[in-house]
């Protein structure tokens, strides 16, 4: 049976993807900071799928931990061949908030971890002809809009890295895919302190991190490197990235 990693399992996506793939009969090895939300979890999961579920604690933002959770799933002897990189923060304004260190953390967590967890775990998969890697990056790593300056960037490096290692790993049977949600209902706008922002978006933006994961997870079957996750964002993301939506206002203000 294949085993997953999963980083940021203790809430939102990472989590839906921990049970759906429980549900499948994957082993599972979860990775986050609050611990007693990954440990309750793993409990669920063992209880519900009989399946093998191991915790590490982890902060992605400190240099080092994608090392130790690989020195870790090595000494387990734990093969892992299914990855989701999905630990993240909507992070810190690059010209608003003052304190270096904050920008260095989250660069770390959002590009540094999941670049070296790749190049600590792919290599393996590689070797055994077989594994699926799953980014989560973000729509917002597709196209430009006014944010905090450094979170698009951050998700684009991300797109642009699944991109290149898809090419990369395709031929020894290692699947790449960056998948790029819109807005989902999760915790990640509330930790981010952008709870009124949410609260003020049409209801029709959001989806449902069942979706999301249904996606990526698909996607990921089928070898796609980049994968826009819900109908309306497949839409819409191509005219704003062409500019076109851009185009037809200023044509319509010009009449
Ligand atoms: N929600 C959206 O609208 C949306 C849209 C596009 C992309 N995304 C992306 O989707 C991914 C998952 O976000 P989500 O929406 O599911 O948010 P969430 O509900 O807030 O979950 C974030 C997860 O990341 C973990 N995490 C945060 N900082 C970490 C750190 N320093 N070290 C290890 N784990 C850390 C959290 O665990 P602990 O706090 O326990 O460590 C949690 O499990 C992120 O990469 C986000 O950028 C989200």
């Amino acid at each position: 049976m294949v085993t997953a990693l999963i980083t940021g399992a203790s809430a939102g996506i990472g989590e839906e993807f921990a049970r759906q793939l429980a549900a499948d009969g994957f082993d599972l090895v979860l990775v986050a900071r609050r611990t007693d939300r990954l440990e309750d979890l793993a409990t669920q999961l063992r209880n519900s799928h009989g399946v093998g579920v191991v915790v590490y604690p982890g902060d992605l933002s400190l240099p080092g931990t994608p090392h130790e959770i690989f020195a870790s799933t090595e000494s387990a002897g734990l093969i892992i061949d299914y990855l989701v990189n999905n630990a993240g923060v909507s992070g810190p304004h690059l010209l608003r908030d003052r304190d270096w260190a904050d920008h260095e953390a989250f660069i770390r967590l959002m590009m540094t971890s999941v670049a070296e967890m790749c190049h600590l775990y792919l290599p393996g998969m590689q070797e055994r002809t077989y594994g699926r890697v799953v980014n989560v990056a973000s729509v917002a790593g597709l196209v430009v809009a006014p944010g905090g300056a450094n979170y698009g960037p951050a998700k684009a490096y991300v797109v642009r890295l699944s991109e290149e290692l898809a090419m990369l790993a395709k031929p020894h049977g290692v699947h790449v895919t960056a998948l790029c949600p819109g807005f989902t209902h999760t915790e990640f706008h509330d930790v981010g302190g952008l709870g009124v922002m949410k609260s003020g978006l049409p209801k029709l933006l959001w989806y449902r991190t069942s979706v999301v994961v249904n996606d990526g997870r698909k996607a990921v079957e089928a070898g796609k490197s980049v994968q826009v996750s819900g109908r309306l964002y497949r839409v819409v993301v191509p005219l704003l990235r062409f500019g076109v939506i851009r185009k037809i206002v200023v044509r319509w203000r010009s009449r």
